[in-house]
């Protein structure tokens, strides 16, 4: 039974691929005028800095030439997807500094999980800026922003969207890797995390609901990368040999992280048929990074399971003295914890991120529709595909 159904599932995905050529020419170009941003730390472009202080340095080091709120060196999946779409990088909404958000707003913070976790920041790390709240901070950016434009003539005028935008805009979700670790970090076993995942799948979904019965009609669904490849992760847990793969990666992660990723996308089927007028897109960003992780150097990459800031061990992370770590010697701060010659042939920054060289590449892999269900281009993700 198992079998048959894969068997369907490859027959289907061959005749949609084989349909592509067509499918994009009689569909339309988009021309999403914003992009409304969920997540965690894959998509933060300065959430979390704004309310919790800044990424340090070395981050932002190759584009932006200082601190600028992601924790990479450079520019994100979530940046890439603006410049293709044409529109500017995203504000974070909880960033009150020289924030523009006439094309978009980001909600995403690092460390941001689905679920609402029952232990504070300092205790775990984790976000208290969690999915459910994101959308109430969504909530609150419609409402609010309408009321300030409608005032009209001034300059919120030209940092708020127009009411029609959001109809119109792409909503993009990238979250529930930290939700998948905070069980290990609780020491639950592979079955016990696997066993709750259903709830946050639930939750995923009624937020993604959330943002259509308030208007929104295109998403654009990322699932979770192969956690069991990330420095921390396998520096932080204990993983036998036997639980490595051939890869060097961690393979109860991966386990648990294409888990989610089933439903996840089971999820998506399901959205797909209740809510009529969404046009939803499961891109499967785990096989795209994995991917460049297994053939690292057939892509130009270098060493994709060592972080190229951090300070020193197998995988150059140190959960202590994470990149941007510093150090008072004699009076004077140096840092500790830098980093590596050329961010731009290494997959992994830190240690929990990607660099931005990394994050190009995955972009371009997945643009054209490549790596999506429906295996329709980016620019063109707001064509409903009936099934
Ligand atoms: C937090 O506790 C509540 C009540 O016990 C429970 O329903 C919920 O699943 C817990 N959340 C997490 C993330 O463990
Ligand atoms: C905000 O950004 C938009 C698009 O880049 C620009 O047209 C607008 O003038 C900016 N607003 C302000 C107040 O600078
Ligand atoms: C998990 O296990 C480790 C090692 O046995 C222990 O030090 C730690 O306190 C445990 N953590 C929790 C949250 O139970
Ligand atoms: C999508 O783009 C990638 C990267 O440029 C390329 O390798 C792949 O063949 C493209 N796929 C399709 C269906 O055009």
């Amino acid at each position: 039974m198992e079998a048959l159904r894969f068997k369907w599932a490859n027959l289907i995905l061959m005749l949609s691929l084989a349909m592509l050529p067509d499918l994009s020419t009689s569909l339309s170009a988009c021309n999403f005028p914003a992009i409304f941003n969920f997540g965690d730390s894959n998509s933060d472009t300065g959430g979390l800095s704004a309310a919790f202080g800044q990424a340090p340095p070395p981050n932002g080091e190759t584009y932006f030439h200082g601190p600028a709120g992601r924790f990479s060196d450079g520019r994100l999946m979530i940046d890439f997807i603006a410049e293709r779409l044409g529109l500017p990088h995203l504000s974070a909404y909880l960033d009150s500094v020289g924030s523009n958000y006439s094309h978009g707003a980001n909600f995403a913070t690092a460390g941001s999980t689905i679920r609402p976790q029952n232990t504070t920041m300092a205790q775990s790390g984790y976000s208290p800026v969690s999915l459910d709240v994101q959308l109430v901070e969504y909530s609150d950016f419609l409402k609010r922003s309408q009321i300030f434009r409608r005032q009209g003539g001034g300059v919120f005028e030209k940092l708020l969207p127009k009411e029609d935008y959001f109809g119109r805009a792409l909503y993009t979700f990238d979250i529930g890797q930290n939700d998948l670790t905070s069980g290990f970090k609780l020491n639950m076993t592979v079955e016990q995390v696997k066993a709750y995942v259903p709830d946050l799948i639930t939750q995923f979904s009624n937020t993604l609901k959330g943002v259509y019965d308030q208007g929104g009609r295109s998403f654009w669904v990322h699932n979770t990368g192969p956690l069991g490849c990330l420095p921390y992760v396998l520096d932080r847990f204990l993983i036998t040999a036997a639980q490595v793969d051939k890869f060097g990666c961690g393979a109860p992660f991966n386990e648990v992280a294409q888990y989610f990723n089933r439903q996840l996308k089971d999820a998506v089927d399901t959205l797909r048929k209740d809510l009529p007028e969404a046009s939803i897109t499961y891109v499967d960003v785990y096989s795209v990074k994995h991917k460049l992780i297994a053939q690292a150097k057939k892509f130009g990459f270098q060493r994709p399971l060592v972080a190229c800031c951090g300070h020193g061990g197998k995988y150059n992370y140190n959960r202590y003295r994470k990149c941007g770590a510093t150090m008072i010697v004699k009076g004077k701060e140096i840092l500790i914890a830098e980093s590596c010659k050329d961010p731009s042939v290494r997959v992994n920054w830190d240690g929990a991120h990607y660099t931005e060289a990394a994050n190009k590449w995955v972009i371009e892999q997945i643009v054209n529709g490549s790596y999506s269900n429906p295996p329709i281009p980016l620019g063109m993700s707001c064509n409903r595909i009936e099934h």
